[in-house]
């Protein structure tokens, strides 16, 4: 920490000194703790959009020039080199596994992906239509009881145990929530299979298809993490109150969902449907821009990223090679959306706010190639953050400076006022 000569300066003149933490990359941070008590005004900050909650050592990203990295290595380099399990590893520890080391997780994630039974149970018990994305949060929501050995924070140990065990049982959550929409019971994951084969496996109970599952792979690579997004920083939040793992996950599952985040992908391929054909496309545009139309063109813009997303790209060139290669014949809502990409971005509208295809914008067409129903993108998006998720929850609970999540406000309700006795209203 170095007190660079940054001052915040009161309406009074009170000259407020403010402690620089400087970053490894991108911006510093000033530290905002001496203001409240020195001017009695707290920092305003709607969506947090310039506050760091947390340090980390996890995921940069900078937005300006669309890079993502993991610990350091570009997503890019690991979504066409690596794959989810040795991500997941990076992810946890910080550094590439060894050969032995990869093994032995693979093996020990390979072990953990059956579900307890009362897991199982309660994703039947679901109504038949509910989405897919309820039925996760529930069984998230019942693991506490039944993986006791994970729920002491401040244990390292149980730390390890809780990533491992949540990382490979979500797939067999997702997938046995997928079954329960079909009317069908959850399948036995396989244990010769890596773990994309294995959810394709689990959904759909067929030898899976290699293309397939090295598409879905890499997606889950390139959805692994984003740093301090809605839902790890609700998961955070969540597990700062020292509340079970995995009912902090639950937390930030149904985070997850919202469609401004990542109940987006399924919100694309709705857009799409509906959009129909390119002659269409003005006019959805034409809403979008439209200030009193709430309709937005799902799939486009983000918080951080001002250029390009780079999982979108990489995403886009996935989607052309798996519709290739599986010829599905779904191609059509592909070149849709690549005319719709291409005349958002021609448009002054989108050009001047600076809003890009997001990760969204083409997963879904994966999705849908790979035989997905649109209820299931969002719950794949989950598998692959359930590891940023972890991750995040474990650096917290090891960083001695972390306390509860608790932000202040700036109250704007009545002044005090006395009580009056309802026959008197
Ligand atoms: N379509 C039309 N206009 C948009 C869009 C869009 N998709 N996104 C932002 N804008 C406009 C917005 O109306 C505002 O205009 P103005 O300055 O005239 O008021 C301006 O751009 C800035 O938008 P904002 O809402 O202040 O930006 P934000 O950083 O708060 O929101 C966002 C980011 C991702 C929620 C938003 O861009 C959005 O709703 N996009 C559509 C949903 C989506 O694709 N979400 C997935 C995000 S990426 C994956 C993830 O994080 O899970």
């Amino acid at each position: 920490m170095t007190d660079s000569g940054d001052r915040l300066v009161s309406r009074d003149g009170h000259s407020v000194p403010l402690a620089r933490r400087n970053s490894v990359l991108g911006a510093d941070a000033l530290e905002l703790t001496a203001v409240p008590p020195a001017t009695g005004a707290y920092s305003y900050d709607p969506g947090y959009a310039s506050t760091a909650s947390c340090t980390s050592r996890i995921t940069y990203v900078d937005g300006e020039k669309g890079v993502l990295m993991y610990r350091g290595y570009a997503a890019d380099d690991l979504a066409r080199h690596s794959n989810f399990t040795e991500v997941s590893w990076l992810l946890l520890n910080g550094e590439l596994p060894s050969h032995a080391e990869l093994q032995s997780f693979s093996e020990e994630l390979a072990g953990l992906r059956a579900c307890a039974p009362e897991v199982l149970e309660a994703i039947a018990a679901m109504p038949a239509g509910a989405h897919p994305m309820s039925a996760m949060t529930v069984a998230l929501s019942v693991m506490p009881a039944v993986y006791p050995e994970c729920a002491n924070p401040g244990d390292a140990d149980h730390r390890r145990r809780f990533s491992h065990r949540a990382i490979a049982n979500v797939a067999t959550v997702a997938a046995a929530a997928y079954r329960n929409t079909i009317g069908e019971t959850a399948i036995a994951p396989r244990h010769d299979l890596d773990y994309a084969a294995n959810l394709l496996y689990m959904m759909f109970g067929e030898e899976p298809n290699p293309v397939a599952a090295r598409a879905l792979d890499t997606l889950l690579v390139l959805h692994a993490d984003h740093e301090q997004n809605c839902s790890t920083s609700t998961v955070r939040m969540a597990g700062s109150s020292g509340v079970n793992p995995f009912s902090a996950l639950a937390a930030g599952c149904i985070a997850l969902w919202g469609p401004a985040h990542g109940g987006a992908n399924e919100a694309v391929i709705k857009m799409l449907e509906e959009i129909g054909t390119s002659k269409n496309i003005g006019e959805y545009v034409a809403r979008a821009k439209d200030p009193g139309d709430s309709f937005r063109l799902m799939g486009f813009g983000h918080r951080v990223y001002k250029n390009f997303d780079p999982r979108a790209t990489i995403i886009r060139g996935i989607c052309h090679e798996v519709l290739q290669e599986l010829k599905t014949g779904k191609g059509r809502l592909f070149t849709l959306a690549r005319q719709l990409e291409e005349i958002a971005l021609s448009d002054n509208y989108f050009k001047d706010r600076r809003l890009y295809p997001n990760v969204d914008f083409y997963s879904g067409i994966i999705y849908r190639a790979l035989g997905l129903p649109a209820t299931m993108f969002t719950p794949m998006f989950a598998i692959g953050r359930t590891v940023g998720w972890t991750a995040h929850w474990c650096e917290m609970h090891s960083d001695p400076e972390s306390r509860i999540g608790r932000p202040r406000q700036l109250y704007l309700g009545p002044t005090a006022r006395s009580y009056t006795p309802v026959e008197k209203r």
